[in-house]
């Protein structure tokens, strides 16, 4: 298993390009299940979790080519010739789950091996069946696996959903699109991630109103045709490499950053004595001198400060002045990157879903792993101003969420590399 080594090298300077979001990605490729045209999605993020996915479409006969390099996905689900989405490729990223509504709604069936927990919490998709169910769906767990049916087609519905979760929001919005009749859920994640799935589903011939609000409106359409669509820009990536400038010092332009994909994020930075700039090329991220200041964070859903961020967000608090408290609302155990933290000297103490971070002057590198995206890329930034070596272990949870880690932050000036595991 490979490693990254990070030195602490003073401030940063320079651009860093962010690409193409994978939790949108992630919603858009099993879109393609709906159709029988080809979608074709472009600003497609270089990811391990897009190859998974690929592997998953293709084993339910979904013909796929990589293009430019990995930006294109060409995909066309013509001849789709398996319903059953595998434990094996489901067990190694929750998003797979995806494929449901999208199946249910296209072939009148679907078997989906439950996802199973992961390091962050238990992972229930009992929202996901709640409304699928009210779109008229069998739904019956059987040896691990979700066994949905809807003979007769699915049938427009209005429900709420009692958490505005991601992934049944996507699932429901996507089988809705086919259902016969008026579909409303209420209580719906707003995520932009949300809306450009909606983007994308209206440029294939969906009716979809109200995305990005908490009612979306769906009028069911007989069949959906073909579409090129581009991924919006990842805002955990961005407010990930905004929190490098932040850490180390300097100033980072975020090429392809959006201010609206990370108001609440900003509030936070602004808040801490960070300036965040907007340019015609993206967002420009500065701490000139001194400390930042602690701030408070509770994470909610969109607009709210999103959960995907709040590991890194610790990481900058640590050498904070003050003290800061975190509250993480969103997951059950999404704080495995404070005891590693704590091994670089951070000060922290965690009590059930609230850190509290007393700010100290320096971090000291020292050997570290974590067991999730987020908070292995907090310890990533940490090791951007410690004094000393840090060795992230277990890099593959990395190269799930960031393309080109290294390349992007030595282009900044970091000292970091990535070390071939043994
Ligand atoms: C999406 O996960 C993202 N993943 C997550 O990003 C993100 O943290 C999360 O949304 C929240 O923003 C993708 O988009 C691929 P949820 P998802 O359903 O859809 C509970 C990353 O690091 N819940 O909004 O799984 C659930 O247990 C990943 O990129 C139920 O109780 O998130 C959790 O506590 C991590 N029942 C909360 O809701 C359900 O049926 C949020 O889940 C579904 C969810």
């Amino acid at each position: 298993m490979d490693s990254i080594l990070v030195k602490g090298n003073g401030p940063l300077n320079g651009q860093i390009p962010i690409a193409g979001a994978k939790n949108a990605c992630l919603t858009l490729m099993p879109a393609t299940l709906l159709s029988e045209e080809p979608l074709t999605l472009t600003n497609a993020p270089r990811l391990s979790d897009i190859k998974t996915m690929t592997l998953l479409l293709q084993s339910l006969g979904t013909e796929i080519s990589s293009l430019q390099d990995g930006k294109v996905i060409a995909m066309s689900s013509h001849n789709l010739d398996n319903h059953v989405a595998d434990y094996e490729i489901v067990r190694k990223m929750r998003a797979s789950n995806l494929v449901l509504g999208p199946m249910l709604a296209r072939l009148g069936q679907a078997v989906v091996s439950l996802p199973g927990g992961c390091a962050i919490g238990a992972r229930p998709m009992d929202l996901h069946i709640y409304g699928l169910e009210k779109l008229g769906a069998q739904i019956e767990l059987r040896d691990g696996y979700l066994h949905a049916k809807a003979p007769g087609g699915l049938k427009g519905a209005e429900m709420e959903l009692s958490f505005a979760s991601v992934g049944a929001t996507e699932n429901i919005l996507m089988a809705a699109t086919l259902a016969k009749g008026t579909t409303v859920i209420k209580n719906a994640a707003r995520e932009p991630e949300i809306v450009d799935l909606a983007d994308c589903l209206r440029a294939m011939g969906a009716q979809i109103e109200g995305d990005g609000t908490p009612d979306i409106v769906i009028q069911g359409v007989d069949r959906l045709g073909s579409a090129t669509h581009a991924v919006v820009t990842d805002r955990i990536e961005l407010g990930t490499y905004m929190l490098a400038p932040c850490i180390a010092g300097g100033e980072v332009e975020l090429l392809g950053g959006r201010i609206d994909l990370v108001g609440a994020f900003c509030e936070k930075l602004d808040a801490a004595g960070i300036t965040v700039e907007e340019t015609d090329k993206g967002l420009k991220v500065a701490r000139k001198n001194g400390r930042v200041k602690a701030v408070d964070v509770v994470t909610e859903p969109f607009p709210g400060f999103p959960t995907d961020l709040q590991a890194q967000m610790m990481a900058l608090m640590c050498t904070a002045e003050g003290t800061s408290v975190l509250e993480e609302k969103i997951f059950e155990n999404r704080f495995m990157h404070a005891p590693e933290l704590g091994r670089m000297g951070a000060n922290i103490e965690v009590s059930g879903g609230t850190a509290t971070v007393h700010g100290v002057e320096k971090l000291k590198g020292a050997p570290v792993m974590a067991t999730d995206l987020r908070a292995s890329v907090s310890l990533i930034l940490a090791g951007l101003a410690a004094e000393g070596e840090t060795l992230v272990n277990r890099v593959y949870h990395l190269d799930r969420g960031y393309e080109r880690l290294e390349e992007k932050l030595k282009g900044v000036g970091a000292l970091i590399e990535r070390v071939q595991g043994v």
